[in-house]
């Protein structure tokens, strides 16, 4: 070989080795940039363990917080506000009603007919009403004219012989979902908004005063008989099915719960409280906080990031965020960032993972579920809502990974404050045989479910109940966890012949047998939309 042909030979092997040693480079730093993304992937999940032993802890902080609630004002994060609910229906309740409902982003209209014999429902009708961002931060004034419009409205429609005496005026129950400082079943003042809403003009007011003045201006002949909170109004329709329910929860946008107390436990209003049976108390538990909720760097921007951001307020709705429907999209798309910023695993993606909410839980909660072996619908939402596109199926995996943490913990958190209520009335099993063990006579416990997350989202659901059993332990039966929502669910498949409708579930619940009778059309409106009226019911004097 001469030598021009051994330099060039040369030549070549340097750029062959220089072009080698660059591919090596570029998958060494691929790999490690890939290394990188599961790294902080396996970080978020050791910092978000909710090992059995943590739901413990939690569920003791969170009866050690609701003693302390109810011992004094202020005393605890916990609100554990009096309702001045001392009754709840039980199916024998007759007549019609109006209800209004207020907790999201849309509101609702309703009229049912009770027929009074078991839990029977003879009518009920529904008008959904959406809510404009401007009205959500508008003035109240602009806010409760629009309710009240769109409430008579309604009566004038639905009101077809059914009133028989148009003349009089109507009691209408308000279901109004944020915290609120009830001053008697039918008033209460508004403490702070949630779920996105800042209407200041109406913080401090009394909201079923404000709808009353709105009311009389559109020449309505209507009044707030009952204003309740919504985990008020889920207790209520969880007792008119089961007199067994001692508890409510909702999980949905927001989060919270509510309970039947004993009155003599509720020291901060001795003097308020005659009689010596139970009354509902609404926790307000989206403010709890305790140490032993495992929190992580992306729970902590997403709290400085809140308006509120002094430090009293700071923590304020803790434990919501890492639960409900508003946040858990959020916080994955702020670990989506972070993995979009430090590796390469989402192409371009940086700028459109930065946009807050832009995620949001429904989308998450899809791309969960996307049982696909090639995770189709993954790659379609990221496509479709986040604009990015090429992302390899190993990303996706990852992906639907952090979304699984996500989702486990906070549906581990809300089973652990679930037992921690059960813990406070004595119902965990930890006090005997009279608390709930399965050994000598064990007594039912029920509680009611609502909210999206839990009716909607599958997997939450599983790892809630799971959650509940394994905290409990084996020798405790689990208790009833019920959500009135479900069998309106089973019927539609009923009705539309579905080969999977679980008949038992149709024949033996009473409200399944009350929806058989009914249209198609009107099984489209879900059975929750129910519950404002079932309070009203159990609440105005007849
Ligand atoms: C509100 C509660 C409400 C819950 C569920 C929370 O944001 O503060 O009052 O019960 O959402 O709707």
């Amino acid at each position: 070989m001469g030598g021009a042909g051994l330099g060039l030979a040369a030549g070549c092997a340097v750029a062959t080795c220089a072009i080698a040693a660059v591919m090596v480079g570029h998958r060494v730093r691929s790999r490690r940039r890939w290394g990188r993304a599961v790294a902080l992937v396996r970080e978020f999940e050791e910092a978000s363990a909710t090992s059995v032993g943590r739901l413990r802890q939690v569920v003791d902080a969170m009866a050690v917080e609701m003693h302390a609630g109810l011992a004094s004002e202020g005393g605890s994060k916990l609100r554990m506000s009096l309702t001045f609910i001392d009754n709840l229906p039980d199916g024998s309740e007759e007549g019609t009603y109006y209800a209004l409902d207020l907790g999201g982003t849309n509101f609702r209209v309703l009229q049912i007919q009770f027929s009074g014999k078991g839990s029977m429902i003879l009518t009920h009708r529904v008008q959904r009403q959406p809510i404009s961002q401007e009205l959500m931060t508008g003035t109240r004034e602009e806010l409760f004219n629009f309710i009240a419009s769109t409430l008579k409205q309604f009566v004038q429609r639905e009101d077809d012989g059914i009133d028989q005496i148009p003349d009089v005026r109507k009691d209408l129950g308000f279901t109004f979902s944020f915290p609120v400082r009830q001053l008697s079943v039918s008033s209460g003042l508004l403490i702070k908004w949630t779920k996105g809403f800042s209407i200041k003009d109406a913080v401090g007011k009394d909201v079923a005063q404000c709808l009353n003045e709105a009311m009389l201006k559109t020449g309505l002949n209507m009044r707030v008989a009952a204003l309740v909170n919504d985990t008020v109004g889920t207790l209520a329709l969880g007792h008119y099915y089961d007199v067994d329910t001692v508890a409510a929860v909702i999980i949905g946008t927001g989060t919270n719960a509510c309970y039947l107390e004993r009155t003599d436990a509720i020291i901060k209003y001795q003097g308020l409280l005659m009689n010596s049976g139970d009354m509902v108390v609404n926790m307000e538990w989206g403010n709890f906080w305790s140490s032993h909720l495992p929190r992580t760097p992306y729970d902590i921007s997403l709290d400085d990031e809140s308006p509120n951001r002094n430090e009293q307020a700071r923590l304020s709705s803790g434990f919501e965020k890492m639960i409900s429907g508003m946040y858990l999209g959020e916080i994955v798309r702020r670990v989506l960032q972070r993995m979009a910023e430090e590796s390469d695993i989402f192409p371009d993606a940086v700028q459109n993972l930065s946009v807050p909410f832009v995620l949001r839980t429904p989308l998450m909660a899809a791309m969960h579920e996307d049982g696909s072996p090639d995770l189709r619908e993954v790659g379609r939402i990221l496509e479709d809502h986040l604009k990015i596109s090429g992302v390899s199926l190993k990303a996706r995996r990852l992906l639907v990974r952090v979304c699984d943490i996500v989702t486990r913990r906070a549906a581990r958190l809300a089973a652990a404050g679930i037992v921690g209520i059960l813990k406070k009335i004595g119902r965990d099993g930890s006090a005997g045989v009279a608390s709930g063990r399965t050994k000598g006579k064990p007594r039912r416990t029920v509680v009611a479910i609502e909210g999206g997350l839990y009716v909607g989202y599958s997997m939450f659901r599983e790892y809630l109940n799971e959650a509940v059993a394994e905290i409990l332990g084996e020798e405790v039966a689990p208790p009833c966890l019920f959500s009135a929502l479900l069998p309106a669910i089973v019927i539609q498949h009923y009705l539309k012949q579905m080969p999977s409708c679980p008949d038992y579930l149709v024949q033996n619940h009473p409200h399944c047998q009350v929806l058989k009778q009914q249209a198609v059309d009107s099984l489209k409106i879900k059975l929750f939309h129910i519950k404002p009226f079932l309070f009203l019911v159990s609440s105005t004097p007849k």
